[in-house]
């Protein structure tokens, strides 16, 4: 019989203080002026997350850029014929562009944006993980630093990690899933899938409170509950609707109800209110009784972007992303399944049912 890789334990990570740009209305205005002859004359576009500053996430769309879910970060990045990716949003997102993209250069507005997720699954013990466990298929979410993608067989996004699950247990495979645990214990739940997990958690999602939730519920009842896959399963419990950062804007979109309560990083509420103007946005909450809330719905690695860092980047160089070039090489091969997976998926080749 094998020996068992002690399961990890819960690591605990702690976040930096949350320091949030904050901006005069004319010193925004020069500074997009100056960051928009910079990326025109480096001929750069910027990829931004949900979860950035109404800032950054407008400058992306005023400049012909994104502002997505980390999948289509990967996709959009991937396929923009620019030469520099300006990534606004946390480390592995950067990482991402980079592996996919070698010949671009990579800066982020700050490198030390990093994601609980990632600092709790270190490569080394990663790799002890997967080792003590040759049998068994290796699923890593993209929150994930580029070595841990490097050893992994398939990496995955919130998007789409359900989808690819299922399909892996439809195969037979056994899986060893890593960082988050309740996002592994989601996708768990709903394909069936025979998997051990890794014990990591986002601070963001992880303090959202399901009775403090069921509470408002009952204040708003018309109100349709969205919830982030990385919340907790008595969180889960409640939703109408479980997805990706996209997929809660969709849902907001087009589902007929005019309240919503949402369980994500309040970052998303910018690109919710546009998408659907009028309806009522409440944020789920995270202090009910007992709460430790380090976060309050807001990512504080992802605070960490900002106009003023962005400029000088472009002004001054540096914060550029390099990798290793055969942990790179090897770490495109699993980022690639999924987006061909992706593409088969979008194309009608996979099947998946429910
Ligand atoms: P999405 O892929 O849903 O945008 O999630 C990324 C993330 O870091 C959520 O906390
Ligand atoms: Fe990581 Fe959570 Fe921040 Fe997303 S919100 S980047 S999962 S810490």
């Amino acid at each position: 019989m094998k020996v068992d890789f002690p399961m990890p334990v819960r690591p605990v990570i702690q976040p930096p203080p949350m320091v949030e740009e904050v901006l005069e209305a004319s010193e925004r205005e020069a500074l997009k002026t100056r960051i928009k002859a910079l990326m025109q004359a480096q001929d750069a576009v910027l990829v931004a997350h949900y979860y950035t500053s109404a800032d950054l996430q407008d400058l992306a769309e005023e400049t012909g850029g994104c502002v997505s879910d980390s999948l289509e970060m990967a996709r959009f990045g991937h396929a923009h014929p620019a030469k520099t990716l300006v990534v606004a949003g946390v480390k592995f997102m950067g990482e991402t562009a980079k592996i996919l993209n070698p010949e671009k250069r990579v800066v982020m507005p700050d490198l030390g944006a990093d994601c609980s997720l990632d600092l709790a699954c270190p490569a080394d013990d990663f790799a002890a993980f997967c080792d003590a466990h040759p049998d068994r298929v290796s699923v890593v979410y993209a929150n994930t630093s580029a070595a841990v993608k490097a050893r992994a067989d398939w990496v995955v996004t919130s998007g789409i990690a359900a989808k690819i699950v299922k399909h892996l247990h439809r195969q037979g495979h056994r899986l060893l899933w890593a960082p988050d645990r309740h996002l592994g214990a989601y996708v768990q739940r709903i394909s069936g899938a025979d998997m051990l997990l890794w014990q990591g958690a986002c601070v963001v999602h992880e303090a959202f409170k399901a009775e403090a939730l069921r509470k408002l519920h009952a204040e708003h009842p018309g109100a349709a509950v969205l919830v982030h896959p990385e919340s907790p399963e008595s969180v889960i419990a409640l939703a109408d609707v479980v997805g990706s950062t996209t997929q809660l804007i969709d849902a907001v979109r087009s589902l007929p109800n005019s309240e919503f309560i949402v369980a994500t990083d309040n970052g998303i509420f910018h690109k919710m209110h546009a998408a659907a103007p009028g309806k009522i946005l409440l944020e789920a909450p995270t202090a009910g009784e007992g709460a430790t809330c380090t976060s309050c719905a807001h990512c504080p690695w992802m605070a960490m972007n900002g106009l003023r860092k962005l400029a000088a980047v472009l002004e001054r160089g540096g914060n550029e992303i390099h990798i290793e070039e055969s942990i790179r090489a090897r770490a495109r091969l699993s980022i690639q399944k999924m987006l061909d997976f992706a593409a088969a998926e979008r194309a009608g080749h996979i099947q998946l049912g429910d």
